[in-house]
């Protein structure tokens, strides 16, 4: 296979694959899809491209035929019944985040994987920016020891972009999900570099406040979770709208330690990497200090991709994946489920008043019973009588206005949705 044939259903986020498929040599953009016309014309124009095919049904996109991979740039919450429907049609899918939303949904999505044998590439991008890719490659050397101790934080204030990112609709994944929902930009770079599997959780809920309510946003401004792993190392993870951005990770092993600056610190952020170590474990004399500004892939400059150039190398090694190239790193379903469930059994703690919760292992095909039927989740299209809250203290009442001032804005810039 010379280039891989993509179809990509969204076009807000999905557009970024159709500036990958321009900039890259291993992939070719043949289908897209959005039922929202105005977008999916929006792309089309600007694509002018007579070889891409355009649809705004997706069981119809999925009678494309000649397409390699599907890629789910769609809703949030519905990216594990889009990514069975399109391994069940005989398509490979690259899925944005998040993998699913409850258990029911876990359980299917990897039994889906194994049955049918397609490549299921999860698009956590924040694992190939170029310091946390970095901390892979040296921690994975054996460098620092044996892991002990991370964190990793995601905090990004959305409100200034809520309009456009939610165009005022109350029923919106990004209005609806709960606090440790959108767990994997921070725990999922941890949980890819050190190769652990996390086993309990005790998770917290930062609570709702005024800037929320103005967004028409349900639930805690923020989630944290506190993860064991396998090995009983810890790792602290946060993500939410607090009121400045980062995204900064730390590493600590048994023999030194990785940091990437901070966005406050001015230093380049995620791109610089502080690496401190000894060469032997209870020797202290031979100590290592370095600053680096890493390259993902040697010899090549960051491409001016976003998100540091990690959305170019997350997909670039989906794409070598599916060219069947041995090297590529990509995260499969185990791995995006071990990045994703710490934040579901994360809420679940909040609801219980902060206690531990173990987190299944679904690569152990005798705990899938236990959990084929659990739709506990807040979407209420999935949920059945499991139906949680958004926020732990109970849903907030947001006036209709709110969301009316959001539409309304919407609408200034755009004829439909
Ligand atoms: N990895 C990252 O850094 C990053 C950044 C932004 C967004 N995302 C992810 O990208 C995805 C999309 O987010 P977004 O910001 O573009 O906003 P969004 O979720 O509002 O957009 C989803 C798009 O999919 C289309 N869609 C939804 N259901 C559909 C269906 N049944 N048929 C056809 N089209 C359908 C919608 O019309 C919309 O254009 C989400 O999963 C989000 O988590 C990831």
């Amino acid at each position: 296979m010379d280039k891989v044939k993509v179809g990509v259903i969204g076009v807000g986020r999905g557009s970024m694959m159709l500036q990958y498929c321009n900039a890259a040599q291993n992939a070719k953009l043949v289908a897209i899809c959005d039922k929202w016309e105005e977008g999916l014309m929006g792309a089309k124009n600007s694509l002018n491209d007579p070889d891409v095919s355009y649809y705004t049904d997706f069981d119809e996109f999925l009678k494309h035929g000649d397409m390699d991979v599907v890629v789910l740039a769609n809703y949030a919450s519905e990216h594990a019944p889009f990514a069975i429907k399109a391994m069940n049609a005989g398509y490979n899918v690259i899925s944005e985040v998040l993998p699913c939303q409850n258990m029911q949904q876990a359980v299917e999505l990897v039994e889906t994987v194994e049955r049918t044998g397609k490549i299921y590439c999860y698009a956590e991008n924040y694992c190939y920016m170029p310091g946390p890719y970095e901390m892979k490659r040296r921690y994975r050397a054996g460098q620092i020891g044996d892991f002990e101790y991370a964190e990793g934080e995601y905090v990004h204030n959305c409100e200034p972009g809520w309009t456009s990112l939610t165009y005022g609709d109350p029923n919106h994944w990004r209005n609806t999900m709960y606090a440790n929902f959108y767990c994997t930009h921070s725990l999922g770079p941890i949980v890819h570099i050190t190769g652990l599997r996390p086993t309990k959780v005790v998770g917290l809920e930062v609570p709702i406040t005024d800037k929320n309510l103005r967004m028409g946003h349900l639930y805690g401004q923020c989630g944290i979770e506190m993860v064991t792993f396998e090995n009983g190392g810890i790792a602290k993870s946060i993500h939410g709208g607090l009121h400045m951005n980062n995204i900064s990770y730390i590493l600590y092993g048994s023999k030194g330690r990785y940091e990437t600056a901070r966005e406050c610190a001015g230093q380049g952020d995620v791109r610089t990497l502080y690496a401190q170590w000894y060469d032997h474990e209870g020797d202290y004399s031979n100590f290592h200090g370095e600053t680096v500004e890493p390259k993902v892939k040697e010899g090549e400059d960051i491409p001016a991709f976003g998100h540091s150039g990690s959305d170019y190398y997350c997909l670039w090694n989906a794409m070598e994946k599916i060219k069947g190239n041995p090297d590529a790193d990509t995260i499969d379903v185990y791995e995006a489920l071990n990045m994703f469930l710490p934040g579901l059994f994360a809420y679940r703690s909040v609801l219980a008043g902060g206690i531990t919760m173990e987190i299944p292992n679904l690569r152990n095909k005798e705990e899938r019973d236990q959990w084929r039927n659990d739709t506990a989740c807040t979407d209420p299209k999935v949920a059945g009588d499991m139906l949680l809250p958004c926020y732990s203290k109970g849903n907030p009442d947001i006036p209709a206005e709110v969301y009316e001032h959001h539409q309304k804005i919407w609408r200034e810039s755009h004829t439909q949705r």
